[in-house]
């Protein structure tokens, strides 16, 4: 028989009561074989890393090539998130909203608790305690997770402030968010595990916003199983924010210093995949090298107004687990500087010589490695039958402190003060490079019907454009209409409020290439940005906002035709009044929340698309932006 505990030994520094006995209850049920309570040091890391060196987890990387990094391969079924597992369980439906899957919490609990029963068999229970954001800062916020998976700790380690000394700040009735996870793979005595344990056949992401608890099960990757990220810091603290007047957003913080030493911080909301990571840390071209750009977070931000009305920013994390492929010297040298050691990958292709390999890597292809499922990997193969060596959706785990360029406030408690909100996402055609909302309603407006094509960062059919609301479609733990109704309002408390832009790095010519270069040049957007804010450059007016000329964009250098400048810059008119036309589809959805604000805009764009004529050059039915 294998021994099943029940009264958990707690170390004498554990004295919050609720968890002690949240700890039982969930011991009693998933049935672990053994209980141990993380202390976030290094020598537990590595500790854990070496477990899972042994039982076939990690491999570890070359050390004359990737010192102190990991390469671990995922179960074919388990590598991206899944939305469609993801359930926002509030006592109301009408609280989690239509773009959220919703089961009652009791019905919900009872399926639940039937797969968590035994569910850890075989298995440690690790006890994780973290701050998301810097310990004791006033904006943080304490969880704990549980988990029966050793990645998560270590993964957890990175991405988080886990240790020791959060149990000191939880004291005896402190508050904090119950995370469960369990990979639901329970292990029979003496049987051998797989490298990556998971559930193939049953997954569930599952957050009781009411109780700020989450409970994750089968799943062994990302987002879905290290719940301090999109659980916790996105959909349980939207919840918190909409509550307490503050926001929780899907976005990356970056400072820009321009070349006369003024300090602006921006925070951008692209979907997953579109862009966070290279944009946070882009390095300027050469004729912008007086520009600066510094990392302060690269997925998730934390806003709160301060008591002047000035907009603060945090990031909770304390690492990047970025998208590999593509990653290079030539689009982000920053991050590659960063992931030299001390690395966790995943997913990623392994080369004969202990290194790691990906698409978009800067150099040849390897001639041979063995790809994200172990198997050979040639050039060759790869012509013939289209299989990738890395996963689209493959990553890295690095703390944030390796990053080249990470801003010197990055910890600041206080955080960084907002000058502007940056929305985007990837579209081929009809959305211009870039626009400014003419107000911050307009630039909600903007922000709730951006549009995206899927990537691999989820699993559903890529290349699909879906509208994703604030880049948060997949995140926010309430009802969409009345997210939209908390960024109207805190804008009405606002006295300066940021300015708003849209974005679209990835608008395609007939040939399918990117017309725009992206990564560093992103900086001459951004630059023409930073500037509107500063009220130091010219814009023109369009239907969808106020627009940059040719002239009004540093283009030195770039070998950017006028021809290609408008083609980037091109509103389609007929192509956008279906566009605005389409926003009916989310609007009706969310209707009986949705602010009436949105209405007027929305019927306000559609008028002045129709007649805005004598303002624009027509060409070929087309409104090129462009000054008469
Ligand atoms: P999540 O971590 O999933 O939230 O993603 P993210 O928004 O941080 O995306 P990331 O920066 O990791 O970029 C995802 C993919 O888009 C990578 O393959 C990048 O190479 C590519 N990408 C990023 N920026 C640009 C750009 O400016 N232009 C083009 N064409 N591709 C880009
Ligand atoms: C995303 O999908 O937006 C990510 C990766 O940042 S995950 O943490 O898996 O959600
Ligand atoms: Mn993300």
């Amino acid at each position: 028989m294998m021994e099943v505990m029940t009264d958990v030994a707690v170390p004498t520094y554990v004295r919050n009561k609720e968890f002690k006995a949240w700890l039982n209850e969930v011991v009693e049920l998933c049935k672990p074989n053994d209980v141990r309570f993380c202390d976030g040091s290094q020598e537990e890391y590595d500790e854990l890393c070496e477990l899972m060196v042994r039982t076939g987890t990690f491999k570890r990387l070359n050390p004359a090539k990737r010192p102190n990094s990991f390469l671990a391969w995922s179960d074919p079924s388990d590598v991206a998130r899944v939305e469609d597992r993801t359930f926002i369980c509030s006592r109301r439906k009408q609280d989690a909203g239509p773009t959220n899957n919703w089961v009652d919490p009791r019905e919900m609990k009872q399926t639940l608790t039937r797969l968590y029963d035994g569910s850890m068999r075989g298995r440690t229970l690790y006890v994780v305690p973290f701050s998301m954001g810097p310990l004791g800062s006033p904006i943080s916020q304490i969880g704990i997770e549980l988990t029966d998976s050793p990645y998560v700790v270590v993964n957890m380690k990175i991405m988080t402030r886990m240790g020791r000394k959060v149990w000191d700040i939880l004291g005896e009735d402190g508050e904090f968010v119950k995370c469960l996870h369990s990979l639901g793979a329970p292990l029979a005595e003496g049987q051998k595990d797989v490298p990556w344990p998971c559930n193939p056949k049953e997954k569930y992401i599952v957050h009781f916003p009411e109780e700020r608890l989450i409970w994750s099960y089968g799943s062994g990757y990302g987002g879905n199983a290290l719940l301090g990220k999109k659980c916790f810091a996105l959909r349980i603290a939207s919840v918190m924010a909409r509550d307490e007047g503050w926001l929780a957003e899907h976005m990356l913080i970056m400072g820009v210093e321009s070349p006369d030493g003024e300090k602006t911080y921006v925070a951008a909301a692209f979907p997953s995949a579109c862009g966070k990571t290279n944009f946070a840390m882009l390095i300027p071209p050469k004729e912008l090298s007086q520009w600066k750009v510094t990392t302060i977070g690269d997925d998730i931000a934390w806003i709160k107004p301060d008591e002047k009305g000035e907009l603060r920013a945090i990031n909770p994390e304390a690492g990047f687990f970025g998208v590999a492929p593509g990653t290079s010297y030539a689009t982000n040298p920053n991050m590659m500087e960063a992931i030299k050691s001390n690395t966790i990958f995943t997913n990623v292709a392994l080369t004969p010589d202990g290194d790691v390999w990906w698409e978009g890597m800067d150099g040849e292809p390897p001639a041979e490695c063995l790809d994200w499922q172990g198997q050979k990997w040639t050039p060759q193969i790869a012509k013939e039958t289209g299989r990738t060596a890395a996963h689209p959706n493959a990553r890295f785990t690095v703390p944030a402190t390796q990053c080249p360029v990470i801003d010197k406030d990055w910890e600041n408690p206080k955080g960084v003060p907002i000058s502007a909100f940056i929305f985007g996402g990837r579209r081929a055609n009809h959305v211009p490079l870039v626009y400014q909302a003419f107000n911050w309603n307009f630039g909600v407006y903007l922000a709730a019907t951006i549009g995206s094509e899927m990537t691999a960062a989820a699993f559903g059919k890529i290349g699909q454009v879906r509208r994703d609301p604030f880049a948060m479609l997949p995140f926010c733990g309430y009802h969409m209409g009345d997210y939209f109704n908390h960024w109207l309002q805190i804008g009405r408390l606002l006295p300066n409020p940021p300015r708003i832009f849209g974005v679209n790095w990835f608008r395609k010519d007939e040939s399918g290439k990117f017309i725009w270069p992206g990564y560093g040049e992103n900086m001459r957007v951004l630059k023409w940005i930073i500037d509107r804010v500063r009220g130091k450059t010219s814009a023109i007016e369009s239907p969808l906002g106020w627009m940059p000329r040719y002239e009004d964009i540093d283009l030195r250098g770039l070998n950017l035709t006028k021809d290609q400048f408008n083609k980037l810059m091109e509103v389609d008119r007929e192509a956008w009044k279906q566009e605005i036309l389409s926003h009916e589809e989310l609007f009706e959805k969310l209707y009986d929340r949705l602010p009436k604000e949105f209405i007027l805009m929305r019927e306000l764009i559609l008028s002045s698309l129709w007649r805005s004529p004598e303002k624009w050059e027509l060409i070929h039915e087309r409104y090129v932006v462009e000054a008469k």
